[in-house]
């Protein structure tokens, strides 16, 4: 199955520059921005750019146990001090809300006043533990998904759209898609 366009660039950017009005409005007294790597880069970057408030920009990097086990731990942390500030963490897609779920209370421990999340997708229909997600710029439903920050085996991230991929081909072939997507 060739991979198909779910969401075009010029979708993403508009998806982009709302959410970061939304946040600038609500957090005018500033807020500390928790990018998780690495698939949140392209998103992260480009919001910051579209922002009107000054945020804090700080970055950290999970990893599962086991996938599907629920249990994640922290392979780069942030050096910002959070407590007493508002954060939002920014993810590229919330699935089983495993991640978010343990970033959230992460942070919380560490005094945070608050803790919101944002993400460019949202996968609701997969997820396990429920969880808030206070600015989301589309909800898809249930599509492996390539592109803009989001990879299959670190490839595809580079992609100035969102691609639907078959993941039985991608198992197979980690590099099925490179021609028809970055030829022509
Ligand atoms: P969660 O903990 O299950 O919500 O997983 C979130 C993380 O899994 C995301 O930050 C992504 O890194 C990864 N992920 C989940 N679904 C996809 C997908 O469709 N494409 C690429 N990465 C994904």
């Amino acid at each position: 199955m060739a991979p198909s366009v779910l969401i075009s660039a010029a979708e993403l950017q508009s998806a982009v520059r709302r959410l970061a009005g939304e946040i600038s409005a609500a957090y005018e007294d500033g807020v500390v921005l928790v990018a998780v790597l690495k698939g949140s880069i392209p998103f992260m970057a480009d919001m910051l750019r579209a922002m009107t408030v000054v945020p804090l920009v700080d970055f950290m990097s999970i990893s599962s146990y086991a996938p599907g086990s629920g249990r994640v731990r922290i392979i780069k942390d942030i050096d910002v001090d959070v407590s007493g500030r508002d954060v939002v963490i920014v993810e590229d897609i919330v699935d089983t809300g495993l991640t978010l779920t343990y970033l959230r209370g992460e942070l919380l421990r560490r005094d945070a006043r608050s803790v919101a999340a944002c993400t460019l997708l949202d996968r609701t229909v997969r997820r396990i533990v429920p969880t808030p997600v206070e600015f989301v710029g589309f909800t898809i439903d249930d599509h492996y998904v390539l592109g803009y920050g989001l990879d299959y085996a670190e490839r595809y991230r580079n992609l100035d759209r969102v691609i639907t991929g078959d993941l039985a081909v991608l198992q197979n072939d980690p590099d099925a898609y490179v021609e028809i997507l970055y030829t022509g």
